[in-house]
């Protein structure tokens, strides 16, 4: 393992972008390989058995094209196949749910956290466990929101029809006095302004990707696989389905860094 090696990100599509948003900030010499899952999206309803076979896929996929490390950018495979797969590899591979607890419980004033997430996220209870495990007597509030991913696929970050979404799932957060919310799914940080909008500043709302990203640069640094090289950085984008919006509402998020887009067909 090299450390000019890339490091793997992936998700079921635009979402594990807020990770690259992170990455670009934290480690911007890091060369990386995204891989998207287009093909699947949106995870939410899947069940287990299907999203663990995609990570199995998709980790494959990035080992045959030495990746020194993987950052699980998607909070349904970290909750779901990250627990299975972590130790079958030889390499760093992190998620977002632990970095997402910490956050939280060290960010409630009054101990009332809210969880949004996919449905299949929701169904483990992974944000919960972990966050009980650093004080159990932190009061724990989970919710799906099939809505919100379609919008972040589709670019709608703002606009009647995303405030109408974010009124159904944050009135009841609101009405729980909920005042840290964990945003356990990787798409829902781009909502932060117009969930920001909508609730007015009433709750902290937790992006897990940039605890994630400092986990993975300390675990990279304590290897001594921080890439020190003055080369610039190879940064690659694949998708499993849709290649077109991904690179419209890629760039929409995160801008230029995105130069192409190349679908690759996976043995699913
Ligand atoms: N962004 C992913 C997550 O963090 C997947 C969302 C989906 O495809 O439903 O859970």
């Amino acid at each position: 393992m090299l450390k000019t090696d890339p490091i793997g990100i992936f998700d079921s599509g635009v979402g594990g972008l807020t990770v690259v948003k992170s990455l670009l900030e934290k480690m911007p010499g890091e060369s990386f390989i995204y891989f998207g899952d287009t093909a699947h999206v949106p995870y939410g309803e899947k069940s287990q058995e299907q999203i663990l076979s995609y990570a199995e896929r998709i980790m494959d996929f990035l080992l045959a094209q030495e990746v020194k490390a993987i950052a699980v950018a998607c909070g349904t495979h970290s909750s779901i196949s990250l627990p299975q797969i972590a130790d079958r590899y030889n390499l760093p591979v992190v998620g977002i749910v632990e970095a997402g607890a910490r956050q939280a419980a060290a960010s409630t004033r009054n101990n009332k956290i809210g969880i949004v997430a996919t449905q299949a996220t929701v169904n483990t209870g992974s944000f919960t466990k972990s966050i009980k495990r650093l004080n159990r007597d932190l009061d724990i509030y989970e919710m799906a929101c099939p809505l919100l991913v379609p919008l972040v696929e589709s670019g709608k970050l703002m606009g009647a029809e995303t405030e109408e979404a974010i009124k159904k799932y944050f009135d009841p957060l609101i009405a729980r006095q909920i005042d840290s919310v964990v945003l356990g799914c990787t798409h829902y940080p781009f909502l932060i302004p117009a969930i920001q909008l909508y609730t007015g500043g009433r709750m902290m709302l937790i992006d897990a990707a940039g605890e994630t990203v400092e986990e993975l640069k300390a675990i990279l640094s304590s290897r001594n696989l921080l890439n020190d090289s003055e080369e610039k950085p190879n940064r690659k984008f694949y998708v499993s389905g849709e290649d077109s919006s991904f690179y419209k509402v890629g760039k929409l998020l995160i801008g230029d860094v995105i130069r192409e887009v190349k679908k690759v067909e996976l043995n699913w």
